[in-house]
């Protein structure tokens, strides 16, 4: 049976952007936008076009260039907004037009100081307006998860009966669990009439770190799309990161049986982009796209992934777009990796040589934490001569010859597995060859064994 698929809503370039330090200018979102687009997102929100010229230009500039996804442009629940969301709109092949308002008592006493009432009036008003101009109209009822859950089931059944073709659910300051959000979701296709003939979607942020969580959840209580961003950006703690749903869904189909258009292969490039535009780098520890995502430094675990991958890795690095695995050469590395990396470097050693170049990089890595291929060569000279003068004294003849690794041999590693696609590593797959290139990397990526 063909699983649902899911709906990849990519508000980067609108929601993430509002994170602080993360603006892009016209040509930055553009570029950008292209990415989305190779990645394979369905729908792009490329701005908020009411909110500057800058924004009205790239959604603009977008909608234009960009046949295949739906274009979105957000707009609060105004005839202003609207009318200039469908203006920047116009060149799109698929435009929609997203509306928010929000329903929270709190948000409706404090920052709108409307009635319940006028924000039912409102939202219907708004929608109808939109639907006179666009076929496709996203409605969203800004802080959701602390709305008066009858009240919330009332504007979204009114949204719908105005012409909402997709009602999403926002968790805006992050507050829910993902139980709860689920059985809201739930309660959502159990009260509201004509929900049934519309998408439901998720829009999670991530205060407490939960976004991704919530999302998922969502999906398993019948949303059909996520809203997401790359690197996981947004508002404050940001909102849920594409990678890691997309890579959640692929890696346990078991538990999550979902499709979705992402060609994870591009999710490394996405992130690398996006990073460079906006100048915020990635955690080192980042799940999925992270420096150390795919990087073993303890000896024990090098061995373990050397001999099997599938020991300490859920997923190939090349399934996200990662080049190749990393093993980091620093004091917790082993003999084996150690090994590997010289002869990736041209040295191929007897135990005895072995044991005497592996003592010295123990005493360097734990003076200079990471050693470098430089660092390591310079060490095996050293005890190259050392060994030679030695011998020589000892009537020893042979040490250390300059050897060729056999590259073009590649490394058998049995690639066994998790219950993931053919991209992730496969249950049932037999073993399978794994090539380890030689380094031909940038200096920056040279402190790392390239492993598997
Ligand atoms: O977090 C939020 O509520 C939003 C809406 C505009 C969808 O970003
Ligand atoms: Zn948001």
């Amino acid at each position: 049976m063909d699983r649902p698929r899911i709906i990849i809503f990519d508000t980067t370039l609108r929601d993430g952007e509002q994170s602080p330090g993360c603006s892009m200018n016209v040509p930055e979102k553009l570029r950008l936008a292209q990415q989305l687009d190779r990645l394979g997102v369905d729908v792009i929100e490329a701005g908020f076009p009411i909110a500057s010229d800058g924004d009205f230009e790239a959604v603009k500039q977008i909608a234009n260039s960009l046949r295949r996804p739906v274009i979105a442009g957000l707009a609060r629940a105004c005839a202003g907004d609207v009318d200039r969301a469908w203006e920047a709109l116009q060149g799109a092949a698929h435009p929609r037009i997203h509306i928010f308002l929000a329903t929270s008592d709190i948000h409706l006493q404090y920052k709108l100081r409307i009635t319940r009432e006028e924000c039912l009036a409102q939202a219907r008003e708004a929608v109808r307006h939109a639907k006179t101009l666009c076929q496709d109209v996203e409605f969203s009822p800004e802080d959701a998860t602390r709305t008066d859950v009858p009240f919330l089931c009332q504007v979204v059944e009114a949204a719908i009966e105005a012409g909402a073709t997709t009602v999403n659910i926002p968790d805006t300051v992050g507050y829910s669990m993902p139980e709860e959000y689920g059985q809201l979701i739930r309660t959502l296709y159990e009260k509201v009439k004509g929900i049934d003939k519309v998408v439901v979607s998720t829009h999670c942020h991530n205060d407490l770190g939960l976004a991704v969580a919530n999302s998922l959840a969502g999906v398993q209580s019948g949303a059909r799309q996520i809203e997401c961003t790359i690197n996981g950006i947004g508002e404050r703690a940001g909102n849920a990161a594409m990678e890691e749903i997309v890579m959640a869904m692929r890696v346990r189909p078991d538990r999550y049986p979902f499709e979705t258009s992402i060609a994870s292969e591009q999710l490394f490039a996405a992130s690398q982009m996006l990073a460079e535009i906006t100048r915020v780098p990635v955690q080192p520890n980042k799940a999925i796209i992270g420096r150390n995502a795919f990087a073993h430094e303890a000896g024990i675990h090098q061995d373990g992934v050397l001999k099997n991958p599938l020991t300490y890795e859920i997923m190939t690095p090349q399934s996200v777009g990662v080049p190749d695995s990393r093993l980091v050469l620093g004091k917790h590395s082993g003999r084996h990796a150690l090994a590997l990396r010289c002869e990736q470097l041209g040295h191929q050693f007897e135990r005895r040589e072995l044991d005497e170049v592996y003592r010295r990089f123990v005493i360097l890595a734990d003076r200079i934490k990471k050693v470098q291929d430089s660092h390591l060569l310079e060490l095996i000279q050293d005890v190259s001569s050392g060994m030679v003068s030695n011998s020589e004294v000892s009537g020893h003849k042979r040490i250390f010859p300059p050897a060729t690794a056999n590259l073009s041999q590649p490394r058998a590693a049995s690639v066994a597995a998790g219950a993931g696609s053919a991209e992730t590593y496969s249950a049932n797959a037999g073993p399978a060859q794994v090539t380890i290139p030689f380094s031909d990397h940038h200096t920056e990526q040279e402190d790392y064994l390239w492993g598997v």
